[in-house]
C-alpha cells in the first residue's frame, strides 16, 4: 500500500505542479483507502490506474487530501485567550505603530479569519482603540477562498458564534448567514501554497511582518520535514512579540522552544521572544 500511495503523491505533484509529497504518508494512505472503498475497487494499484485515466479524479483526490473542514471559533477557549492577549500585549504595541497585521494561514473557507476579525473588532470596540486591521487569509484551494470572499455560511459552521455576535456581524439570508461588510473589509483573501519552496509568506503581504499568525489544523497533516520547513516560514513571518496560534494536535518544534514561549498552560498560544531575550 505504502509504495503505491507514495507513487500517487508523486503523480499528483507532477499533475498539478504542486507539492503533494509533503503530506503525511499515513494520512494519504487513509484517504486513498477511503476512495478505494467508495469506488469498490480491489486495491490501491487499480485506483492508481483510474487516477491516471479519469480526468476528474486527480482534483477529487487532491481535495480529499487537503481536508477542508473548518468552523467558526473552532476551539473557543483559544479565541478567548487570544482576546486577553490582544488587550494585554498586542494592543500596547499596536497603538504605537497604528496597525495590526494578522495572517490566517490555511484558512479554508474563511471561518477562522472571520473569527479572528470578530475577536479583534470586539476587543478594539471595548477599548475604544482604532488601529488599522489587516487580516491576510490564505489557502491553496481557490474554491475555499471564493467561499471566504462570498462571506456566506450555512448554520452548521456557525455553531460557535454567540447570539450577540450573530446579531452584530451577520445577516440571516436563505438557509444561512451573510458576514457583515465591516468584517469582510478587514480580510484580504489570497492564494498561498504553504508548501511552495519559493515564498515564506503571502506575496500580497509583501514582507510578512505579522503581529498574529494562526496556522491551525494544517501542520498536523504534513510529514516531519515539511512540518519543520513550514514552521520555519511561519516563525520568520512573525514579528518579535507577535502571537502564534496552533491547532490542538500541533506543537512547536524543539529548535524553537526558546524562541516561542507558551503563553498559557492550555490553548496552544505562543509569543515570539523579542530579539536578545531568548
Ligand atoms: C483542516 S483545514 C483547517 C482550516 C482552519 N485553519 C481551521 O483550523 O479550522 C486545512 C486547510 O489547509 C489547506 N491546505 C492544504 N494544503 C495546503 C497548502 N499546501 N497550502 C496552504 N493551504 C493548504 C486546505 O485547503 C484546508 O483549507
Amino acid at each position: 500500500m505504502g509504495e503505491t500511495v507514495a507513487e500517487i503523491l508523486r503523480f499528483l505533484s507532477d499533475y498539478f505542479g504542486e507539492d503533494f509529497k509533503s503530506y503525511s504518508l499515513s494520512l494519504a494512505e487513509k484517504r486513498v483507502a477511503e476512495r478505494v472503498a467508495q469506488l469498490r475497487l480491489p486495491d490501491p494499484a487499480q485506483y492508481y490506474q483510474l487516477l491516471q485515466s479519469d480526468q476528474g479524479e486527480p482534483a477529487y483526490l487532491s481535495r480529499m487530501l487537503r481536508i477542508r473542514f473548518s468552523s467558526f471559533f473552532r476551539d473557543p477557549l483559544q479565541f478567548e485567550l487570544l482576546r486577553s492577549q490582544i488587550t494585554s500585549s498586542l494592543l500596547p504595541v499596536l497603538s504605537q505603530v497604528g496597525f495590526l497585521r494578522a495572517w490566517s494561514a490555511a484558512c479554508a473557507g474563511g471561518e477562522e479569519a472571520c473569527s479572528l476579525a470578530i475577536i479583534i473588532d470586539e476587543t478594539l470596540q471595548l477599548l475604544d482603540a482604532h488601529p488599522k486591521v489587516q487580516i491576510f487569509a490564505t489557502d491553496v484551494a481557490e474554491d475555499a477562498l471564493a467561499e471566504g470572499r462570498a462571506g456566506y455560511y450555512g448554520r452548521g459552521s456557525l455553531a460557535g458564534v454567540n447570539l450577540k455576535q450573530l446579531d452584530t456581524y451577520f445577516t440571516a439570508e436563505g438557509n444561512g448567514y451573510r458576514v457583515a461588510p465591516k468584517l469582510l473589509s478587514m480580510i484580504s483573501y489570497c492564494r498561498h501554497d504553504l508548501l511552495d519552496p519559493h515564498t515564506f509568506a503571502p506575496p500580497e503581504s509583501l514582507f510578512g511582518g505579522f503581529d498574529l499568525i494562526s496556522c491551525r489544523n494544517f501542520l498536523m497533516y504534513l510529514d516531519p520535514q515539511a512540518y519543520l520547513r513550514v514552521f520555519d516560514n511561519l516563525f520568520r513571518a512573525l514579528n518579535p512579540g507577535g502571537v502564534l496560534l496552533l491547532g490542538k494536535a500541533e506543537s512547536v518544534p524543539e529548535r524553537y522552544h526558546q524562541h516561542l514561549v507558551r503563553i498559557y498552560e492550555c490553548g496552544n498560544l505562543y509569543r515570539k521572544q523579542q530579539a536578545g531575550r531568548c
